[in-house]
């Protein structure tokens, strides 16, 4: 291999805001009120986020270009893109027949959105992977912590414990590397999102969790007159999660309700909330539903860039998500 095919296209590396060229004291302020905390973050930014921070239009995109330059996302050689897609870890949902159905797990980079309906698993699926993340990498784990963006107050940190110690982690340990927000409204959930690079980075969060990413907006913007700026809304949102996974590398989970199509008449008469907006930019979508009355709950690979559709089942026990076995299988409701 020749030197030059042996090392990045990137040059300059900058630790913080004020490394970067042309950004002094008072701009990094402006930034930092903005929610660009990081150079990840910056990276990712658009000119237009820039503007009320009160630059010009050149030196935003010289900012961003600079930012960009020391993460290594400009312009980058195939090679260099098979890298980065290279750099995509795996975490496990703590179930073998989950995890197949993703072909290891859930991925960095990306954003795997469950949805289902009331008591289905979504959040319970969430508690478990702020509990795996924290495995060494042998274990299903990215050794990291968790960020927990909870809008329905379900967050139950006596849950965490009990799935902590069934694995034989610490609770005490567990606990900590779990960073917890509650959103009160659909503004003050985009705002913590907006926020939050430096707590991901600072805490080595690996796992992003918005613990519902639809319920505010859905109750908040009603009817037909308000879909547009709902959905504006959300796809800003959506967009800054991504932002977020592809600069950290973590993984990525939302969850969504569903509602009634009273108007299909064929295949599954319910769809998620959020539309296209959701649809589009989740790229892994997985639907949720009980098996009948009991632990047993069955998972649905709706949508994937690259996996087939196709079905598992798993369990919801003390322990927390478990495969289940033959004789689970063998009970009534079992399948
Ligand atoms: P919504 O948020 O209401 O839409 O539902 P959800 O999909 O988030 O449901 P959630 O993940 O909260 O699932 C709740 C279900 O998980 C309960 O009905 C129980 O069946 C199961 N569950 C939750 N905690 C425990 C537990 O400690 N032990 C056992 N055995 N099951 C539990
Ligand atoms: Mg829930």
């Amino acid at each position: 291999m020749s030197e030059e095919e042996g090392k990045s296209l990137t040059k300059t590396q900058y630790e913080s805001l004020e490394d970067l060229p042309g950004v002094g004291p008072s701009t990094a302020q402006k930034l930092r009120e903005l929610g660009f905390h990081t150079v990840e973050s910056l990276a990712m930014a658009t000119v237009r986020e820039l503007e009320p921070a009160g630059i010009s239009e050149k030196k935003a995109l010289a900012i961003i270009n600079a930012a960009r330059s020391s993460v290594g996302i400009s312009f980058i050689r195939a090679d260099e893109l098979l890298r980065m897609r290279q750099n995509v870890l795996r975490l496990t949902t703590g179930s073998k027949a989950l995890d197949k159905l993703l072909d290891g797990g859930l991925e960095t980079q990306t954003i795997t959105e469950f949805y289902g309906e009331y008591g289905s698993g979504k959040s319970q699926i969430c508690h478990q992977l702020c509990v795996n993340v924290q495995l060494p990498p042998e274990r299903g784990g990215l050794n990291g912590a968790a960020l927990y963006i909870d809008t329905e107050n379900t967050f139950r940190t006596e849950r965490i414990v009990q799935m902590a110690k069934h694995l034989g982690l610490d609770p005490g340990n567990v606990v900590k590397n779990i960073i917890y927000a509650e959103a009160y409204t659909s503004d003050h959930q985009m705002f913590l999102l907006e926020n939050a690079d430096e707590v991901i980075k600072e805490n080595n969060v690996k796992l992003i969790i918005i613990d519902s990413l639809t319920a505010h907006f859905r109750s908040e913007y009603l009817g037909r007159e308000m879909l547009a700026t709902r959905q504006q809304k959300l796809n800003k949102h959506m967009h800054k999660l991504i932002r977020l996974a592809r600069a950290f590398n973590a993984v990525a989970v939302v969850t969504n309700q569903v509602m009634a199509k009273p108007d299909m008449f064929f295949g599954d008469a319910i769809s998620p909330v959020g539309g296209h907006v959701v649809g589009h930019t989740s790229h892994t979508r997985i639907y949720l539903r009980k098996a009948s009355h009991g632990p047993l709950r069955i998972a649905r690979l709706v949508s994937s860039p690259y996996l087939p559709e196709g079905e598992e089942v798993f369990k919801i026990t003390e322990n927390g998500i478990e495969d289940v076995s033959e004789e689970d299988r063998a009970k009534p409701g079992g399948r």
